[in-house]
């Protein structure tokens, strides 16, 4: 898969996209980042990329003719499966959006930033707005960021236990099981003997009940679409 990712704050996606699983994925040739900087598509000669709204509504707005010519020039090299701009007003990301965009092969992420940007590039070049959730950060650098990463780590081979991203909370409905790790008693706070005990099928009993038990408890809605 290829991702470019167009920002005018290129800096708030580099680290992020540049370390443990996600680096690895990069190396590996699994996935392919590229991050462009939006002032470079700037024709003015101070490189601005932003400009005021018309209207009168406080606020800087990203400009048309850079944001354009960023999204023209990576056409002309490939076909994007999704020219998706991130957005407080898009559809809500979740691993469902997840799940479906991990299987295609180009991926085009435009952050927004300011007030936004101009409505013409949303009315011809964006073919999906996505939003991380409803709140409203500084710039859509941060969602960009959550997004790959949900995305990158469902890419087979990228996650080194395949079986892991399905047990996932959330991928079955469900969140997921607690886990525990050596030592199996700390100052008294013991992990559960099943886990201890070697008998695969008890075990797989118990994760679902807690899994049941926990989306029962800490997550009624998700419980009740499960029902
Ligand atoms: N830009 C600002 N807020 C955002 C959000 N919640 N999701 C995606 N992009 C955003």
């Amino acid at each position: 898969m290829r991702i470019d990712i167009i920002s005018g704050v290129p800096e708030l996606l580099e680290s992020p996209l540049n370390q443990s699983i996600i680096k690895r994925a990069r190396e590996d040739r699994i996935v392919e980042i590229l991050i462009h900087n939006l002032r470079d598509y700037s024709r003015d000669k101070h490189k601005r990329i932003d400009d005021y709204a018309f209207g009168g509504e406080a606020g800087m707005v990203l400009s048309i003719e850079p944001v354009d010519l960023a999204i023209s020039a990576l056409r002309t090299e490939r076909n994007y499966d999704e020219i998706i701009y991130t957005s407080p007003d898009g559809e809500l990301f979740n691993q469902q959006s997840a799940n479906e965009l991990s299987v295609k092969d180009n991926l085009l992420i435009l952050c927004g930033h300011y007030k936004g940007v101009d409505q013409r590039i949303r009315d011809h070049l964006i073919t999906r707005e996505i939003s991380i959730g409803e709140y409203v950060l500084t710039g859509g650098e941060l969602a960009a960021a959550i997004m790959v990463d949900c995305i990158v780590r469902l890419i087979p081979g990228v996650l080194s236990d395949e079986t892991s991203a399905l047990m996932d909370s959330y991928q079955d409905g469900m969140l997921a099981s607690p886990v525990y790790t050596r030592p199996a008693d700390y100052k008294g706070w013991k992990v559960p003997e099943i886990l201890l005990s070697g008998n695969a099928a008890e075990i797989e009993k118990w994760k679902l009940e807690e899994s049941i038990r926990r989306t029962r408890e800490l997550r009624p809605d998700l419980f009740n679409k499960l029902l």
